[in-house]
């Protein structure tokens, strides 16, 4: 019944309208294991507005040793003015300290950074330890923050890469071995457990396996409630991929792929409403970077493209084959991350006053995945080949018609940093 005359009519009629996707953990032109990754702000948020997702959430990394306002001038200066996409940022601290402690109230009340990550693992790079972990759980729950985390043991982890390395184990398949999910769980529970001592609301991203949320169900039964993120390929890939030879490059991530019997948890998680979120942890490196650990697993820049398919492979994979319902699909790509970050309803609804994120979206066509013909800045594809049902075939971002016949129709820059504020789903 709108009473206007549009600029522009669409004809969606046999499609599907839903409110376009938020994936919230992507790195786009990060610095990392001694190389970048290879989609910057232009192509990345290119790619994932072909996909049907309309913001993306990224992580600054702080360098220990320096400011956290250092590290967000330094994202800033790679992707004002790049983006196609609408995008944030969660703060990754990586040294904790009095200084950084001051930083925490600046990031959530002037910079619109309400969420913070942290690594358990990476050591000697990024993890941080428990004293760091709990003291900023503190401060962050002080300010109306959340805390995010990569949560695997980074001792256990440092370990078995050693101990694979010494008995001459370097292939990508150790790789896989030296992240067992014995790795995962453990950290998970110690997180939620500290997160549960703090009392600051808590998200564990890209997870894995059966184990770590069972950690999660556990912490429910003490009334605590842990947001749970997984990825599109954790969901439709296992570890029999790094049964090859160095081919598994591909598919070295951290953490890795797992079994069969994991991804049935993480599609009943869906169901449960355990895991909350589908994201990507795109991570996209070309090839030749792959090769830096050609000869030695230790070396492979660790990260899987996935930003611009997500929405068709959850869709196709889990919809159409009727593991996931339709109102399922659109809570876990967009909703629920619009309500856990701070979003809501700005952004993961159609409504009245809401930013007008909406993707069109033709249910039952078919089409190959391929490196030859996809948008994002990597030249090889994790999923060649995969013919899926189900294709994005307009969207819009903030009203405007952003892709449309499988071109984009906005200009680089277009794409705007959101300012947030805090999550919805903590009471
Ligand atoms: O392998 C991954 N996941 N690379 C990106 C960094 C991270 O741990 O999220
Ligand atoms: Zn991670
Ligand atoms: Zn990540």
């Amino acid at each position: 019944n709108l009473q206007v005359q549009a600029d522009k009519t669409i004809d969606a009629s046999g499609k599907l309208v839903m409110p376009g996707g938020i994936d919230p953990h992507v790195h786009l032109d990060m610095p990392f294991m001694g190389t970048f990754s290879s989609d910057d702000y232009s192509t990345g948020t290119n790619a994932a507005l072909h996909g049907g997702t309309t913001m993306v959430i990224d992580f600054i990394l702080q360098t220990q040793g320096k400011s956290l306002h250092h590290a967000l001038s330094e994202w800033q200066g790679r992707s004002n003015g790049n983006a196609f996409g609408d995008y944030s940022f969660h703060m990754a601290v990586t040294d904790f300290n009095e200084d950084t402690k001051k930083e925490i109230a600046q990031m959530v009340e002037e910079e619109g950074i309400t969420s913070f990550k942290t690594f358990m693992a990476y050591k000697g790079a990024l993890m941080i330890d428990d004293r760091q972990m709990v003291g900023l759980m503190n401060e962050v729950k002080k300010c109306g923050g959340l805390v995010t985390v990569h949560a695997t043991n980074g001792d256990m982890i440092d370990f078995l890469i050693a101990k694979h390395r010494s008995e001459g184990k370097l292939e990508p398949l150790y790789h896989y071995l030296s992240q067992p999910e014995i790795t995962e769980s453990e950290a998970t529970g110690r997180f939620a457990d500290m997160a549960f001592h703090t009392g600051v609301p808590a998200y564990v991203v890209h997870m894995t396996c059966e184990g770590a949320l069972n950690q999660v169900r556990e912490a429910a039964r003490r009334n605590q409630r842990v947001f749970v993120e997984t990825c599109i390929q954790y969901l439709v890939l296992d570890a029999a991929l790094y049964e090859q030879n160095f081919e598994g490059a591909k598919y070295v991530m951290s953490p890795p792929l797992r079994e069969k019997k994991d991804q049935e948890s993480l599609w009943a998680g869906i169901n449960q409403g355990t895991v909350n979120v589908v994201a990507t942890d795109h991570c996209p490196f070309m090839w030749e970077q792959k090769k830096m650990g050609l000869n030695d697993f230790s070396k492979i820049p660790n990260g899987h493209p996935a930003i611009e398919h997500r929405m068709e492979l959850l869709f196709s994979e889990g919809v159409n084959k009727g593991k996931i319902s339709l109102n399922k699909f659109v809570e876990v790509s967009s909703t629920n991350a619009a309500k856990i970050f701070g979003m809501y309803p700005r952004k993961g609804t159609i409504g009245i006053g809401t930013d007008a994120d909406l993707i069109i979206f033709d249910p039952n066509k078919k089409h190959r995945l391929t490196a030859k013909t996809h948008h994002m800045n990597v030249d090889y594809s994790a999923y060649e080949g995969w013919e899926l049902t189900g294709k994005c075939e307009s969207v819009l971002l903030r009203g405007e018609v952003a892709v449309e016949n499988g071109i984009t129709q906005v200009q680089k820059g277009y794409g705007k940093f959101i300012k947030r504020g805090k999550s919805s789903l903590v009471v």
